[in-house]
């Protein structure tokens, strides 16, 4: 538990220091931050730690750790509202301590469409609610164009805590994360996953593709008992607010979508 401790406190200093990384190119950053203020582990009679590579390759190990610990904690759910919990009383990714809200999925638990974004933005954090600002309108407009409304589908992201200045999330923080969104889509079985953004397509679809290169056919999912479930992945509503000119697209692949529920 001490150790536990110790690397929270770890992490809360980094993120005061203004350190995002890690791990990966920007980790150097480490290196700038002031040597002095960390105490971890260290009682007024020891020497301090100095060098802060060893921290990283703990903080390394860290993430391995949590990726375990967040997979193990998503077996033991055995409903949707218990993952929930785990979620909330979930401390193994340091973006928590920098969030003010855990924003969990939300929408109709019978639902046929599954719709995955990034991360929460200022307002979801603010609200604890997914896609409720500028992106979450735009995307109310695009499925009631398709003759859905929110109460008929289900909304999650890849993470349930707001990256700071909503940054795109590391590759660590996705990893940490991706048992939870996976265990969510066991409980919901929905009939398609719609995949908004980069982001999600690739965390879900495991691939590095862009997401021009990805939207628009439909791809698959295959839930942990195997099912296959089928995922269209289109741009995130943000890039469309930003560039309107793609919204021909998106609506392509609402058609699409819509296409599909219509199967069967
Ligand atoms: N962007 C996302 O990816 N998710 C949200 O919940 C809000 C904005």
């Amino acid at each position: 538990m001490k150790q536990q401790e110790d690397i929270i406190n770890l992490l809360k200093w980094y993120m005061q220091v203004g350190v995002t990384e890690t791990c990966g190119e920007n980790a150097g950053l480490i290196n700038k931050a002031p040597a002095a203020v960390p105490s971890v582990g260290v009682s007024a009679n020891q020497t301090p730690i100095e060098q802060p590579r060893p921290i990283i390759s703990s903080l390394a190990q860290t993430t391995t750790t949590a990726c375990k610990n967040a997979r193990e904690l998503c077996e033991k759910a055995q409903t949707l509202e218990e993952l929930k919990q785990i979620v909330e009383s979930f401390d193994g990714c340091a973006l928590k301590f920098n969030a003010k809200s855990t924003v969990f999925g939300a929408g109709n638990l019978n639902a046929e469409v599954m719709i995955i974004g990034e991360a929460p933005g200022a307002d979801e954090d603010r609200l604890g609610l997914p896609f409720v600002g500028r992106s979450g309108h735009l995307l109310d407009k695009m499925l009631l164009a398709v003759g859905l409304k929110r109460q008929d589908v289900y909304i999650t992201n890849v993470l349930p805590w707001r990256p700071p200045g909503n940054r795109t999330p590391t590759d660590s923080e996705v990893a940490v994360c991706l048992p939870f969104l996976k265990r969510q889509i066991d409980f919901i079985k929905p009939k398609v996953i719609l995949l908004l953004g980069g982001s999600a397509a690739n965390a879900l679809l495991d691939n590095n593709d862009s997401i021009s290169r990805l939207r628009g056919h439909w791809l698959e999912y295959v839930m942990s008992d195997k099912t296959p479930v089928a995922a269209l992945a289109s741009f995130h509503p943000a890039y469309l607010l930003r560039n309107s000119a793609q919204k021909a697209k998106s609506w392509s692949d609402f058609l699409r979508l819509l296409k599909k529920l219509k199967e069967n």
